[in-house]
């Protein structure tokens, strides 16, 4: 049987911070300055499906296909993702001799996103949890979810948290080898499973600062920076917890708009400064306070990662007044579920609010909390090792 295709299949889903990461103390091992917490998003809406195979009758170096086209993996964070999986079938061959060589055999890996890659909607954390969960199916590795993602921590930091569904904290750790540098489960998504979010895609365009430089330069060159790190964030760390534990909204929802503004502060404290958000993200806060002062109490919250693209969480129980006052400004935009429309608010955004919002959002997403990685009989690699044409 040399030329069997041995396959794993998986999918992985997007995890969206509520305390953001932002800043590396050894960007060899992508190693964090502070811990950080997020919320895993559902699959149902968001996700990444990847089939890991492996042959003795594959020939040459290891292949990624991405959303139809060969992706470069040369690259230091995928290799070293690669290496740390290979190692770890290559023991457990050593410790048994019936495997079969796995390890020894070129990797055929097949992706797809359902969802704009590299346009600030967390692919990168969607990609490697699925990349490290499918090979590690492949090679039948023992290793936890915990485990894994240090390996997946080392291709992007936040895919370390996707590993877990649910409420997860990546714990930065202390250890100069990383090895206590891991996602960690604070609650599963059946703990507070009405916690819902609404993406305001403003641009699906790629980014202009990457994460990984931007906070390279935000490392270097922000004081304020020094403040969060030892301050703001360990103090956000245990306030979010204790919110998500006690099922607190008004306390979540505080902590990931101080968070998000706190991140964004740094970056623009940064020299030269950094700007993530636009005019348009800037009036989706003033939409959230608006909503919020209008219902006489935090029902919404928002947040933003390395870009415009808002995200705002809010509870099912406060759809009407959360989803219903954006849906009456957006409801010409694409993305909204059937039944929204019959969601009714009793508020209306100020015309001034909601023309910008109209002009600058290209798309919503509605998710909400969801479950982790899944294996799958739906392959993109099929028996004969051939790409699965769709
Ligand atoms: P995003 O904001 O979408 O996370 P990034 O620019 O940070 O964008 O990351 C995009 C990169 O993540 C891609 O260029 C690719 O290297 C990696 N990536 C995205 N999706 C996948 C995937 N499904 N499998 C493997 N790697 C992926
Ligand atoms: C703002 O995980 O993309 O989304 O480790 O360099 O790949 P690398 O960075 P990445 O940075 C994410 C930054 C963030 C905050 C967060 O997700 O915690």
């Amino acid at each position: 049987m040399a030329d069997k295709v041995y396959r794993a299949s998986t999918t992985a889903p997007v995890n969206i911070a509520v305390v953001k990461y932002w800043g590396k103390r050894d960007a060899k091992l992508n190693l964090p300055t502070n811990s950080s917490l997020s919320v895993t998003l559902s699959q149902d809406d968001l996700r990444t499906l990847t089939t890991a195979s492996a042959s003795a009758s594959y020939s040459g170096d290891d292949t990624l296909i991405l959303n139809g086209e060969v992706s470069d993996i040369s690259g230091a964070r995928t290799q070293a993702c690669l290496r740390e999986l290979r190692a770890r079938r290559a023991a457990l061959e050593a410790a048994n001799s019936d495997l079969p060589k796995l390890s020894t055999y070129p990797l055929k890996i097949v992706s797809e996103n359902n969802f704009p890659t590299a346009a600030g909607l967390a692919s990168s954390a969607a990609g490697f949890a699925a990349l490290v969960r499918a090979i590690a199916d492949l090679y039948e590795l023992p290793e936890s979810p915990s485990d894994l993602s240090l390996i997946a921590r080392q291709g992007s930091g936040s895919a370390c948290r996707s590993l877990f569904g649910g409420y997860v904290a990546w714990r930065m750790g202390e250890q100069a080898d990383g090895l206590d540098s891991r996602a960690d489960l604070v609650a599963e998504a059946s703990h507070w499973p009405d916690m819902r979010a609404l993406i305001l895609v403003v641009s699906a365009a790629k980014k202009g600062v990457s994460s990984s430089s931007g906070m390279q330069q935000t490392v270097a060159t922000s004081g304020m920076f020094k403040e969060r790190i030892t301050t703001v964030v360990p103090k956000m760390m245990d306030l979010m917890e204790e919110s998500i534990k006690n099922k607190d909204f008004e306390q979540f929802a505080e902590v990931t708009m101080r968070d998000s503004n706190s991140f964004h502060a740094t970056c623009a404290d940064t020299y030269p400064p950094i700007f993530y958000m636009n005019d348009v993200s800037k009036t989706a806060i003033r939409a959230v306070e608006y909503i919020n002062a209008k219902a006489g109490r935090t029902v919404a919250a928002y947040t933003f990662d390395a870009g415009p693209n808002c995200v705002v969480y809010y509870l099912e129980k406060d759809a009407p007044t959360v989803l219903g006052t954006f849906y009456q400004a957006l409801s010409s935009v694409s993305g909204w579920k059937e039944g929204t429309a019959s969601v009714k608010s009793e508020f209306q955004l100020e015309d001034n609010l909601a023309s910008v919002l109209k002009d600058g959002v290209s798309r919503v997403i509605m998710t909400g909390v969801g479950e982790g990685p899944q294996k799958t009989n739906e392959f993109l690699v099929a028996e004969d090792g051939s790409t699965v044409k769709r």
